[in-house]
C-alpha cells in the first residue's frame, strides 16, 4: 500500500480511546510499568508513551529504569531484546501477532549450515532477529552501525543476517566479503525507484531519507540513509523545510508530531505487524500481564554476549 503525503491523524482522539489512555496510565502506577513505544507506532500511542524511538535505543533505556514491567509498543524481536538487557524485569508483548516477518526469515537450523560452508566467517546478525539466532551470532548490529560493527571484526568474510538489502549496503561500504542472507523487509523492499524519482522531480529540493531495509537502487537516490533513530536526529537537525521520508509510514506521523514546522511527505508502506498494537490491547495487556516474554537461560546469556559486543564497537 502506497500512501503519499498522508494527512496528520493524532489531532482528533475519540472519547473511547481518550478514556482507554486514562484507564492504561492508572493500570500503569498500579504495576509500575514503564511504556516504550516504537517510532512506527500508530499516533494514539504517543499519549502512553513513557519513551518513543528506535528498537535498540528503546530497549538501552530500559536499563535504567525502576519499573518493575516493560511494555513494548512494537513487534516481538524488540520485547526480546528488552529481556535480554533487563532479565530481571516483567516484559510485555501486547500481542502476540506484532512478529515480524524479516526476523522470520532467519532460522537456526539454516544459520548452522551456512555456518558449515563458511567456517571462517563471522557471523554478524541485524537486531531484527529472534533471541536465539543473536545467541548463534559473534555479534550483532543495528542499521546504524552495520558498516562499522563488521570493519571492526578480524575476520574477512562475514555471514550477514537476515536482510539481503541492508547487507547489500554494507557490502557497498566495506572491502570484507559479505556472505548474504535472502532475506527482506516487504514493506521496503516493495518500494521501488521510479515513485521515488517521480516525488522527487515534483518536490525538487526536499531531502529524502530512508531506511536501509529498502533496495540499493532506491537508496542510491537518497541524501541520507539510517535507521528510525537516526532519521528523526537528521530531520530535527539538518536545515531544509521539505523531507521525504522513506520508510514504514508511522515515521512520517511521528516526524510531522514532532517537527511540525517543517514538511514531511511520505513514501512508505504499513508494516501490519507493528500496527497490530493498539490502546485496548495496551489495557488489557497491563491488566493481565499478558503476553510475558521468557526465554531460557543460556539464550540470554549468548544473545546478550552478541549485543554487548556490538555496543563495545559502536556506540550509535
Ligand atoms: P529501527 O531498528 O531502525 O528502529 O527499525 C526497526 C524496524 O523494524 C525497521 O523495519
Ligand atoms: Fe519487520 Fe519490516 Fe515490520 Fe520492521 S517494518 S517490523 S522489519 S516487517
Amino acid at each position: 500500500m502506497l500512501l503519499l503525503n498522508m494527512e496528520i491523524t493524532n489531532g482528533h482522539r475519540s472519547a473511547e480511546q481518550q478514556k482507554m489512555v486514562t484507564v492504561i496510565k492508572e493500570l500503569k502506577r498500579q504495576r509500575n510499568a514503564l511504556i516504550l513505544v516504537h517510532n512506527y507506532q500508530d499516533p494514539a500511542m504517543y499519549e502512553i508513551a513513557d519513551l518513543i524511538g528506535d528498537s535498540l535505543g528503546l530497549a538501552k533505556a530500559a536499563v535504567n529504569t525502576s519499573a518493575e514491567v516493560i511494555v513494548m509498543c512494537g513487534v516481538r524481536f524488540m520485547a526480546e531484546m528488552v529481556k535480554i538487557l533487563n532479565p530481571e524485569k516483567i516484559v510485555i508483548l501486547p500481542t502476540m501477532e506484532a512478529g515480524c516477518s524479516l526476523a522470520d526469515m532467519a532460522t537456526a537450523a539454516r544459520l548452522r549450515e551456512v555456518k558449515h560452508q563458511h567456517p571462517d566467517a563471522a557471523v554478524v546478525s541485524y537486531v531484527n532477529t529472534s533471541a536465539e539466532i543473536k545467541a548463534f551470532s559473534d555479534v550483532c548490529c543495528t542499521s546504524a552501525n552495520a558498516v562499522q560493527v563488521v570493519n571492526s571484526l578480524p575476520q574477512d568474510k562475514v555471514i550477514f543476517l537476515p536482510d539481503r538489502n541492508l547487507g547489500s549496503y554494507v557490502q557497498s561500504k566495506t572491502r570484507k566479503r559479505i556472505i548474504l542472507w535472502d532475506g527482506y523487509c516487504f514493506v521496503h523492499d516493495k518500494l521501488d525507484a521510479e515513485t521515488l524519482q517521480m516525488m522527487k522531480r515534483r518536490y525538487p529540493g526536499a531531502k529524502v531519507i530512508a531506511h536501509p531495509e529498502a533496495k540499493q537502487e532506491l537508496l542510491a537516490l537518497t541524501d541520507y540513509v539510517s535507521g528510525t533513530g537516526g532519521m528523526a536526529r537528521f530531520a530535527k537537525e539538518d536545515l531544509s523545510e521539505n523531507f521525504i521520508i522513506v520508510t514504514e509510514c508511522g515515521m512520517t506521523d511521528l516526524l510531522r508530531h514532532e517537527v511540525p514546522e517543517k514538511n514531511f511527505l511520505s513514501f512508505c508502506n504499513v508494516c501490519p505487524y507493528m500496527k497490530s498494537n493498539s490502546l485496548s490491547l495496551v489495557a488489557r495487556s497491563l491488566a493481565t500481564l499478558r503476553h510475558e516474554i521468557t526465554l531460557p537461560e543460556e539464550i540470554i546469556v549468548g544473545a546478550k554476549r552478541a549485543l554487548d559486543r556490538m555496543m563495545a564497537i559502536a556506540v550509535k
